[in-house]
């Protein structure tokens, strides 16, 4: 199944390896392939507005760039909740007042996960919402925050159906049921193809392996291309040999290291783990460069 037909991706991986940087790409790619994208930031992680160059993104879905239309909606957990509170008791003003009770303003600030709550109903609400009979928005990709957040928030529904009942322990049953439904929705990890970033990643794969949410596939970000041609690196070798002192020489197997490093690192994932890896390659910066990232990352196919 091709990454961009499930309905709901997940992006997670070390801070810094280009989750934004992919998520923003594979939006554009989307826009333009005739979807309907919306990107998903989470509260103070916003990114898509300085990588889009666009408005800031607000609370609701919203229209941010239109050629190609690719939508995008920051969800603050303080509008969340508000709309959360709202479907229950169904009247906007009583759901503000709840909001703006600095008693219950002092509860939800210390009862444990209320505000990732709220946000994983607004993204299992946001995958519901349909027009005309399709779902609105397709995909939905979620720029989730590094790691260790983005596990506990990945394991929020079935952590929290154990403690819940009433209306918020459906909320919590759908969204769990949403996260594992591998038709719908897609784990993807990012990560560098260096040692350090990819055992981190194997180590994120072991760390999941306790949840019920398995990862579709891996995107190593920022692959160096070959420096040379196969032809040429025998001759390569042999000069090298030779100890070449010449300024450029030195740039050349500068280059010939990081690619072999990086060949090393990513046969070390392929080996240890099962997911499909996505090589992505080094962009230019700017929106041309994003959708580049995004054209290769489309390519991605899922477990
Ligand atoms: N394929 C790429 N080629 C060149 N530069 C890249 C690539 N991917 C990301 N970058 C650059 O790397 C930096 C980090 O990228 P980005 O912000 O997307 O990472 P992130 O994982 O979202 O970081 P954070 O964890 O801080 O949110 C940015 O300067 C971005 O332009
Ligand atoms: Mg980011």
């Amino acid at each position: 199944m091709s990454l961009l037909d499930r309905r709901l991706l997940l992006f997670t991986g070390k801070g810094g390896v280009g989750k934004s940087s992919v998520v923003a790409g594979l939006a554009l790619h989307a826009a333009a392939a005739g979807k309907r994208p919306l990107v998903v930031e989470l509260g103070h992680r916003a990114s898509l507005q300085g990588l889009l160059e666009v408005e800031a993104v607000g609370p609701r879905p919203t229209e941010v760039c239109s050629q190609p239309p690719v939508w995008a909606v920051n969800i603050d957990p303080q509008h969340a909740l508000e709309d959360m509170i709202y479907a229950q008791v169904k009247v906007r003003r009583i759901a503000r007042g709840i909001c703006k009770n600095r008693l219950l303003q002092r509860l939800f600030a210390a009862a444990p996960a209320v505000s990732e709550l709220v946000c994983v109903d607004t993204i299992a609400e946001l995958e519901r919402t349909s027009e005309n009979g399709e779902p609105k928005f397709s995909p939905i990709i979620v720029d989730l925050d590094a790691t260790g957040h983005a596990l506990m928030f990945l394991d929020l529904p079935r952590v929290m159906r154990q403690l819940l009942a009433g209306p918020l322990r459906k909320v919590v049953d759908d969204a769990a049921k949403l996260f594992v439904d591998r038709e719908r929705t897609a784990l993807c990890l990012v990560t560098l193809p260096g040692e350090v970033p990819v055992e981190e990643t194997l180590d994120l794969c072991r760390r999941l392996e306790q949840s019920e949410i398995r990862p579709s596939l891996i995107f190593a970000n920022r692959v160096p291309s070959p420096p040379l041609s196969p032809d040429l690196v025998p001759a390569y070798q042999q000069l090298q040999k030779l100890g070449l002192p010449h300024p450029a020489w030195s740039a050349l197997a500068h280059r010939m290291h990081m690619h072999q490093n990086a060949r090393t690192a990513l046969a070390r994932l392929a080996q240890q783990s099962p997911l499909p890896i996505v090589e992505l390659p080094e962009i230019a910066p700017g929106r041309c460069g994003l959708a580049q990232l995004g054209a290769a990352a489309a390519k991605g196919v899922c477990t």
